[in-house]
C-alpha cells in the first residue's frame, strides 16, 4: 500500500477519523484523577479536540501533527486554553521533547501509521517520556484475533500493542472503557503502560 499523505488529507478535508471532539474514554481518565500535572503530549492530535480537553493550569500540553492545515482547524476551534498548550506541526519520530513528558495519549495516532513504523513508534515514545512517565493508549479499531484488513486505521489490539512497548514499558491497566464515540462501542480498550527506568 502506498504510504498515506496526511497533509493532503487535511488540505482537502478528508478527515473521516475526526469525531468533532474527545472521546468518553480520556474523560474517564481525566475524572479519575490519572492524568498528571507536568507536561502532556499528544501525537497525531488533528483538530485537537484532546488538547483542549486535558489543558489545565497546572499543565503544559503539546500536540504535534504533520498538517498545517490541521493546526489551522486547531486554532479556529480553540482560541482561548487554560495553561500553557503548543500545537507543533512536526514529525513525530524526529521531534526532541528536551526535557521528556509526564503523560502521552495516543488515540488513533498508532493505528494510523503504517505497521512498519510500529517499532519506530514504541522507540519514540520510550525516548520522549520521562522515567516513570505514562503511556495512554486508546486502542482502535480493536478486533481479537486481527483480520487482514488493510489500514489506515489498521485493526489493532493490546497483545500487538504489548508486543511492542513490553522491553521498556510495564503495563498498568487494560480495560474496555465505560463508552465510546457512536459507532466505536465494543472496539475500544484502553491501555496504561508505564516507562521503566533505563
Ligand atoms: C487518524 S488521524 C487522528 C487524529 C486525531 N488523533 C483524532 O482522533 O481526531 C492521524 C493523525 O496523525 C497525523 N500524523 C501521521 N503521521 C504523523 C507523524 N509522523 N507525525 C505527526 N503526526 C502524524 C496525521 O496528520 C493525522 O492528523
Amino acid at each position: 500500500m502506498a504510504p498515506v499523505d496526511w497533509k493532503q488529507a487535511w488540505r482537502s478535508g478528508r478527515t473521516p477519523w475526526d469525531a468533532g471532539l474527545s472521546p468518553p474514554a480520556l474523560l474517564e481518565l481525566i475524572a479519575s484523577d490519572t492524568v498528571p500535572a507536568g507536561r502532556i503530549l499528544v501525537p497525531g492530535c488533528g483538530t485537537g479536540y484532546d488538547l483542549a480537553t486535558l489543558a489545565r493550569e497546572d499543565r503544559e500540553v503539546v500536540g504535534i501533527d504533520l498538517s498545517d492545515d490541521a493546526r489551522a482547524a486547531f486554532e479556529a476551534t480553540h482560541p482561548e486554553l487554560p495553561g500553557s498548550v503548543h500545537y507543533l506541526v512536526t514529525d513525530f519520530f524526529s521531534y526532541d521533547a528536551g526535557n521528556g513528558f509526564d503523560f502521552v495519549w495516543d488515540y488513533t495516532f498508532f493505528c494510523a501509521l503504517d505497521p512498519d513504523q510500529r517499532s519506530d513508534w514504541a522507540d519514540t515514545m520510550s525516548r520522549l517520556l520521562k522515567p516513570s512517565g505514562v503511556l495512554a493508549t486508546l486502542i482502535f479499531p480493536f478486533e481479537d484475533p486481527i483480520s487482514d484488513r488493510e489500514g489506515p486505521p489498521w485493526p489493532i489490539n493490546t497483545d500487538l500493542v504489548r508486543s511492542f512497548v513490553a522491553n521498556a514499558f510495564e503495563e498498568v491497566e487494560v480495560r474496555e472503557p465505560e463508552a465510546s464515540h457512536p459507532g466505536r462501542e465494543g472496539r475500544e480498550r484502553l491501555a496504561l503502560w508505564r516507562r521503566r527506568s533505563p
